[in-house]
């Protein structure tokens, strides 16, 4: 039976429709228990959902419509490699780069168990020799900083966590990501940086993307300029990637390349090779404790029970909102400076995988399916976005994350941080009725008309649902339970809505016409084989490159 055709999802319907006027202070008050029901805990990760717009009836619903898309059947299908990700033919295997040692796993024939230690025995050996200062560059002198070139899934990861963990860097090295192929990006980032300390990590799962090999390209370029001869680059420039005669033919000596498999998602990679700059920063030990956190919150998706497990909840209350209540997006917003860069990581996530238009079977959705994530942190986005959160026409549920520790004691910084955190849920909840305003506005002096007609702007609808997650401290082993908790609830609404959340041909189209588009700049005569508007776009960019 099709999705929205089926039992499971009518029931829903019809809940709604029962239930969308309660409001949720209420709840509170008729149900004592409420909190508690709706709040869990998992190590040092603490998720409070209670101020959602359910009840315990609307959970149960959620679980069955869960459960009707055989949720613990993908799951396992994912986590013993089958090729889930069958418009690839590619087994789905992230979770295999953090198991502890020892775990043993077969995929077509090969021990991908022992194929993810020895390359982690490859990366701590190579970190260990950078940290060091072992490893030298072509002066002798040791390296200093590390640019990771990459884009998508091989930059937004590392990036996002390199910057989150920052205070546990061991300080002897200096991370900087390339990433846009606007030459801009790369220049700015060259100029503080000597080529004979900076050592390049040219990141590419395919080894064939477009940005990454021209950043690569220039960057060697640079490098050479001053070191000259080619000989060079061997201890300058590193390679990751599941591609190795890409790799070769770039020029990067095999034996300094870091190899992954087309079973790691480029959104799901920061766990492989790809984290060599997270690993580099933190050293080795810190990035193992990010992949022991990334299990720990495995082990509970695969053990909890569904309606004690963090990812599918998150998943369903996403789905409640996105199908049910028509919430097609989503905001992140960290109340912690180091995750500015987890919005971001997010919408890759979650975008690149659950914005699919067609079913496993082919069939057109007639439902929503991957909603518009978006974020910054607070108290920032207080002040530049929270309005439409409050008094905006839409509803958009937010996800508030906040530790309880902070890494930069500073006078009362940390309890405004978190107070602030706290006050945005239950003013979003709460909201302000006419009576307050009204009393508030009296209480300022003001009567008559001119009350009447500041009346309504003064009033919040509140209501609007949040999930808060605590995490005690945000360290490398809470980031990498974070971060696994997210990648499952993609993982399960993706299993509810039926599709394949591990393709991403939708970033191919475009791909295609850049690569068409770029040789036509040099033609002499008007381009004229677009439509219009491309053909007038490309034709003002031709007239003014020739001057
Ligand atoms: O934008 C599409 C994409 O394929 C992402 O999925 C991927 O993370 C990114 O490009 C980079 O790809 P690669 O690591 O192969 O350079």
């Amino acid at each position: 039976m099709y999705l929205s055709r089926s039992a499971e999802w009518s029931a829903l319907e019809s809940h709604y429709q029962d239930t969308r006027h309660h409001a949720m202070i209420e709840l509170f008050g008729a149900d004592p228990d409420r909190h508690e029901r709706f709040s869990l805990s998992l190590e040092a990760i603490h998720l409070d959902y209670s101020k959602n717009r359910i009840t315990p009836r609307t959970m149960e619903l959620l679980m069955e419509l869960l459960r009707r898309s055989g949720i613990e059947e993908k799951r396992r299908r994912m986590f013993e490699g089958e090729r889930i990700n069958f418009t690839e033919q590619r087994a789905v295997l992230h979770t295999a780069l953090r198991r502890p040692p020892g775990y043993s796993m077969i995929v077509d024939g090969d021990d991908v168990s022992a194929e993810v230690a020895s390359v982690l025995d490859q990366m701590k050996a190579f970190c260990g020799k950078v940290i060091s200062g072992e490893w030298i560059g072509y002066t002798g002198k040791r390296i200093t900083d590390v640019v990771n070139i990459g884009i998508g899934g091989s930059d937004l990861g590392p990036y996002m966590v390199t910057e989150a963990l920052k205070p546990f860097a061991h300080g002897k090295l200096r991370a900087y990501f390339v990433s846009n192929v606007d030459g801009s990006h790369l220049s700015e980032t060259l100029k503080g940086l000597d080529r004979e300390t900076t050592l390049f990590i040219i990141a590419s799962k395919t080894f064939t993307t477009q940005e990454t090999l021209a950043n690569a390209m220039s960057a060697r370029a640079w490098f050479l300029d001053e070191a000259g001869s080619v000989d060079h680059v061997a201890r300058h420039f590193v390679a990751v990637s599941t591609n190795r005669e890409k790799v070769e033919e770039f020029g990067i000596d095999p034996a300094n390349m870091f190899r992954f498999w087309d079973w790691v998602g480029g959104r799901y990679s920061l766990w492989s090779a790809i984290g060599l700059s997270i690993a580099l920063c933190l050293g080795f030990e810190r990035f193992s404790e990010l992949l022991a956190g990334a299990n720990a919150m495995d082990e509970h998706f695969l053990n909890a029970p569904l309606e004690a497990n963090m990812p599918v909840i998150l998943a369903m209350l996403g789905i409640w909102y996105n199908n049910f209540f028509g919430a097609h997006s989503q905001a992140i917003i960290p109340y912690d400076q180091y995750l500015h860069r987890f919005p971001a990581y997010l919408q890759q996530l979650d975008m690149e995988s659950n914005g699919k238009r067609v079913d496993r079977a082919g069939q057109e959705a007639d439902y929503a399916t991957g909603p518009v994530i978006w974020g910054e942190p607070g108290t920032n986005a207080q002040h530049a976005f929270f309005q439409l959160l409050h008094q905006g026409t839409e509803i958009i549920p937010v996800d508030f994350i906040v530790s309880l520790k902070s890494q930069n004691p500073m006078g009362e910084h940390h309890d405004m941080l978190v107070a602030n955190c706290f006050a945005q849920s239950e003013a979003l909840m709460r909201g302000k009725s006419e009576a307050e305003a009204r009393a508030e506005l009296e209480a300022a002096g003001l009567t008559g008309g001119d009350l009447a007609k500041l009346l309504p702007h003064k009033l919040f609808p509140g209501n609007r649902p949040t999930n808060t997650i605590v995490l005690d401290e945000l360290n490398p082993f809470n980031l990498g339970s974070l971060i696994a908790l997210y990648e499952h609830k993609v993982f399960v609404q993706g299993a509810v809505w039926n599709i394949n959340s591990f393709d991403q041909w939708g970033v191919e189209l475009g791909k295609q016409l850049a690569k068409a588009i770029l040789p036509e700049f040099d033609f002499d005569e008007a381009v004229e084989s677009h439509d219009a508007s491309t053909n007038d776009l490309i034709n003002r960019y031709r007239q003014f490159r020739k001057g």
